[in-house]
C-alpha cells in the first residue's frame, strides 16, 4: 500500500475503460494528486486507444497508458495496487477472484458483490453467483455510513446509484427513530446514462427526448432489495422499502424524493433537521439544502445533496425527504474514488472537490 506522505501514488487499473463509469474513473483519477493510472484493460479482440473512444480525453492521456491493453492479471498486478471494474453484473464477478489472488484490491461498480444474500442476488439478477467465496469479503461502499469498514478491505462493492442517494437520504432518520419502516416509498427519476453506454431501442434520443416515464416492474426493480439491505442494517430489522424510478429525458442526474411516516406525532421539522446536521454535518460530499436540491447543482460533482422537510396535510403528517446526484459520479465513478481513498488511508477528497 502506498500513500501520498511519502508522495509514492497510488497505482490504479480500470477494467471496463470504455464504459460511461470507465470514463468518469479515468477522468476523475487523472485529476488525482495521490493516484496514477497505469493501466487500462479491454475485452475487445481489436484494444482501443481510450482517446478515440473520448475525445475529450485527447492532450490528457499520454499514449501509452491510453493504449488500452489484454486483461492479464498478473500484468495487472504488477503495475497496479488497486483495480476498478466498471463491468456489467456477472462479467465482474469474473474477473474479481483471480484479480484478488494476484494480490490487487478490487473496486467494483457493478452489483456482483453488493447483496450479501447469495440466493437474493440469485433471485434479482436471474444469474448464478460465480464467486460466492468472495462475498462476505466484499464491504459496502457508502463511506458517510460504513466508513470503518473501508481501511484495508480488498474487496469494495460499490452501491448502485439509486442506492446511494436513498440510504444518505433515509440513513439519519432510521438511526433516530424518527420514522416509521413499514412503508417507505421512494420516487426517483434518473437520466439516460443511468443505463450505460450500449444503444437501446427506448434510449433512442426521439424515444426518450421530451418524454418522462416510469419503468421496469414497479416494486420490482433491481435497486430496490440493494436499498432494502441497507436500511435494513441502518435499522437493525427488516425494512422493504418501495422503490419506482423513472427515466428522465437529460444526459445525467438523480433526484429522488422519498415519503415516510413519523413514528411521533408530534416531530417537528427541526427534530427532522437536526437528524440530518447530526448525521452529516462533518461529511464533505453531504450539503444539507434548505430547498428541495435540483440536479443542475450535482451533475459534474461527487455531492449529494439532501432536504428534509415535514409537510402536514389535514391531520397526516409525512416526512419528505430529496436528494439529488449525479448517477455517473456520487453514484458511481466518484464514490468509487472516494472509496479507493478511504482503503488505502488517503484523505477522501482527493481528486474530487
Ligand atoms: N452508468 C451509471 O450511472 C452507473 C451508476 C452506478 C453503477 N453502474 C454500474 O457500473 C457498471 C458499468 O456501468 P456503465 O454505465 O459504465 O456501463 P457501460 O457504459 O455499458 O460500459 C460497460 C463496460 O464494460 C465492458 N465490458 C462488457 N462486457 C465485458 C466483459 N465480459 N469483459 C470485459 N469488459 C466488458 C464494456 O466494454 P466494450 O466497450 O468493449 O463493450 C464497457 O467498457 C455496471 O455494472 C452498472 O450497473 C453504472
Amino acid at each position: 500500500m502506498t500513500s501520498d506522505q511519502d508522495n509514492i501514488k497510488t497505482r490504479a487499473a480500470i477494467i471496463g475503460c470504455t464504459g460511461y463509469t470507465g470514463y468518469h474513473l479515468v477522468d476523475l483519477l487523472l485529476r488525482h494528486p495521490a493516484a496514477e493510472l497505469t493501466y487500462l484493460a479491454s475485452h475487445r479482440d481489436v484494444l482501443p486507444d481510450l482517446r478515440d473512444e473520448f475525445p475529450a480525453l485527447l492532450g490528457r492521456l499520454d499514449a501509452d497508458v491510453a493504449q488500452t491493453r489484454p486483461i492479464d492479471f498478473d500484468a495487472i498486478a504488477e503495475e497496479a495496487d488497486v483495480a476498478f471494474l466498471g463491468l456489467p453484473h456477472k462479467a465482474a464477478m469474473a474477473y474479481v477472484p483471480q484479480l484478488l489472488d494476484a494480490g490487487l484490491r478490487v473496486i467494483d461498480l457493478s452489483a456482483d458483490y453488493r447483496l450479501t444474500d447469495q440466493a437474493l442476488y440469485e433471485k434479482v439478477y436471474d444469474v448464478e453467483h460465480d464467486d460466492p467465496a468472495n462475498l462476505s469479503d466484499a464491504v459496502y461502499g457508502i463511506p458517510e455510513l460504513f466508513r470503518k469498514d473501508l481501511p484495508g478491505a480488498t474487496l469494495v462493492a460499490n452501491p448502485g446509484c439509486y442506492p446511494t442517494a436513498a440510504a444518505l437520504a433515509i440513513a439519519p432518520l432510521l438511526s433516530h427513530s424518527l420514522v416509521k419502516t413499514d412503508r417507505i416509498v421512494i420516487n426517483a427519476a434518473s437520466g439516460i446514462t443511468g443505463a450505460g453506454k450500449s444503444p437501446k431501442a427506448n434510449l433512442h434520443f426521439p424515444e426518450a427526448n421530451q418524454g418522462y416515464h416510469a419503468y421496469g416492474a414497479i416494486g420490482g426493480h433491481r435497486h430496490q432489495p440493494e436499498i432494502g439491505q441497507t436500511l435494513s442494517r441502518i435499522a437493525g430489522h427488516a425494512v422493504e422499502p418501495l422503490f419506482v424510478p423513472h427515466l428522465l429525458p437529460v444526459d445525467r442526474g438523480i433526484l429522488e424524493t422519498i415519503y415516510l411516516e413519523p413514528s411521533d406525532p408530534d416531530v417537528t421539522e427541526e427534530d427532522l433537521i437536526d437528524a440530518f446536521v447530526d448525521a452529516y454535518s462533518d461529511e464533505p460530499f453531504v450539503r444539507l439544502r434548505e430547498s428541495p436540491p435540483n440536479i443542475k447543482h450535482v451533475v459534474g460533482t461527487n455531492f449529494c445533496d439532501l432536504s428534509v422537510r415535514l409537510a402536514t396535510v389535514g391531520e397526516t403528517k409525512t416526512v419528505v425527504v430529496f436528494a439529488a446526484e449525479d448517477n455517473m459520479i456520487k453514484g458511481a465513478s466518484g464514490q468509487a474514488i472516494q472509496n479507493m481513498n478511504a482503503v488505502f488511508e488517503l484523505d477522501e477528497t482527493l481528486g474530487l472537490l
